[in-house]
């Protein structure tokens, strides 16, 4: 049992799991964690190494020299590779695809596994993944499978991309968001899917607000 009330959110890349589970987390006054920014430093790491995507298992023997670390600030949290601030770097659209590969790799969901569980265990969170109702939480409190169709989470990300000033096209995303859904529901280990007492939010269609007020009456009607 744990003291602590955890929200488990889950779901494909782009349906807004970590933008608005980082709003509502803030209004309850709960930690919140991006489990996803952790594979995407493994990805980093991977990726800096020379490791080619298509082989991406080779990160396991340097596991050991991998330190991550995830601090709060009062605007927002940073997130640490080796004492390095890759807050910026792990966003970046090759470093998904890096993290995709490499969180389909069993000894890096064991890495990840103690880290994630202990965070739940000291604090009220809201932790947001593709495993956390089905593997990392399955005690959580709530657990929510927020999903939307792949051409608006594509546009969404496609958006965010421009903004951050990357070059990139509408199709290039759509088939990179495909492809992690593949990747993401295919794997052997821990695939994405809704746990089975995981409530479905499906924000297609809605205005980022909208999706907000819809995630956070759901919760808030399962927290009392
Ligand atoms: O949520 P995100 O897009 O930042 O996640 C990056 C990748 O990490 C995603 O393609 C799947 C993987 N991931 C995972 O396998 N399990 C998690 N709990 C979180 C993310």
């Amino acid at each position: 049992m744990n003291k602590f009330i955890n929200i488990a959110i889950d779901g494909p890349s782009g349906a807004g799991k970590s933008t608005i589970s980082k709003i509502i987390a803030k209004k309850l006054g709960f930690v919140y964690i991006d489990t996803g920014a952790m594979y995407r430093m493994v990805g980093l790491y991977a990726f800096e190494k020379g490791i080619k995507l298509e082989e991406c298992e080779k990160v396991v023997p340097y596991l050991n020299e991998i330190q991550l670390d995830i601090r709060f600030f009062e605007e927002g949290q940073k997130f640490y590779l080796n004492g390095k601030d890759v807050t910026t770097d792990i966003r970046q659209n090759e470093i998904s695809m890096y993290a995709s590969k490499t969180s389909a790799v069993k000894e890096v969901r064991q890495f990840l596994f103690d880290m994630q569980r202990k965070f739940a265990k000291e604090n009220n969170c809201i932790m947001d993944g593709r495993d956390i109702g089905t593997v990392i939480l399955p005690w959580a409190d709530i657990k929510i499978f927020l999903t939307a169709s792949v051409e608006d989470r594509a546009e969404r990300r496609y958006k965010e991309l421009i903004e951050k000033g990357q070059d990139v096209t509408f199709e290039q995303i759509l088939e990179d968001v495909k492809k992690r859904d593949y990747n993401d529901t295919h794997r052997d280990i821990a695939p994405l899917k809704p746990a089975d007492d995981a409530i479905i939010v499906d924000t297609t269609g809605n205005t980022f607000e909208k999706s907000i007020q819809v995630l956070e009456n759901v919760i808030r009607e399962n927290m009392k």
